[in-house]
């Protein structure tokens, strides 16, 4: 039997992640950040030297991908967010990556997934949706807290704008686009801490489990 899925979308620095992970440790769930698996197939085409519009051996790095070595610590680099961005406009990736995330999200006794469109196309089953939203400026700041507490020299503004940019091409594409799908509750983070929002995912959550 399958099992339960929380499925979780939302723009970058948006919360998810950490509200996912929250949600996974208290209920002893499954969690798959479906973000490192666009972020390792775009590292493996940087790694080789291919470019990150080459569909065919996107999709074949894609459709080899072991879930279990997805490495958060080498993935998280800031300019692989955008390369994976990009690789992931091609169907065929997209393809090859949601048939195993799919598989991912079978796993009893439940799952939480997080990325862009799990609720609309990756589990447009699952019991519980979440669209985690901030501001622009709210999710920059966090994004560039992290990105300095690491060492890295970018400036508040470069990371607004990169932010800006890999929303309108999430956004805009044609497979696939960030939308919140129509029965996903939203969850505005902008002014809330990771205890507050985890409140209120577990009451939708417990009220469906
Ligand atoms: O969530 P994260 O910032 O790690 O995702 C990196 C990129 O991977 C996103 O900007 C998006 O283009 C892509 N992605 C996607 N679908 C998902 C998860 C991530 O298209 N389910």
């Amino acid at each position: 039997m399958a099992g339960f899925t929380v499925a979780i979308d939302g723009p970058a620095a948006s919360g998810k992640g950490t509200l996912a992970r929250h949600i996974a440790e208290s209920y002893g769930f499954h969690h798959l950040d479906t973000g490192l698996t666009y972020r390792a197939v775009a590292r493996a085409l940087l790694d080789a030297g291919v470019p990150l519009d080459d569909e065919r051996q996107a999709a074949a790095i894609a459709s080899q991908l072991d879930f279990g070595g997805l490495d958060r610590a080498t993935l998280s680099a800031h300019g692989i967010g955008e390369a994976a961005s990009r690789v992931a406009v091609m169907p065929q990736v997209r393809a090859a990556l949601v048939k195993a995330q799919q598989r991912f999200a079978a796993r009893p006794p439940g799952t939480v997934l997080d990325g862009r469109d799990i609720g609309t196309v990756v589990c447009p089953q699952a019991p519980v949706k979440l669209f985690v939203t901030a501001t622009p400026e709210v999710r920059a700041r966090r994004r560039y807290d992290e990105i300095s507490a690491a060492g890295n020299g970018l400036s508040y503004d470069a990371v607004l704008a990169d932010l800006k940019k890999r929303d309108a091409r999430d956004s805009a594409r044609t497979d696939s686009p960030l939308r919140p799908a129509e029965d996903a509750h939203l969850l505005d983070t902008s002014e809330m801490d990771i205890e507050a929002a985890f409140r209120a995912a577990k009451r939708l959550i417990d009220a469906a489990y």
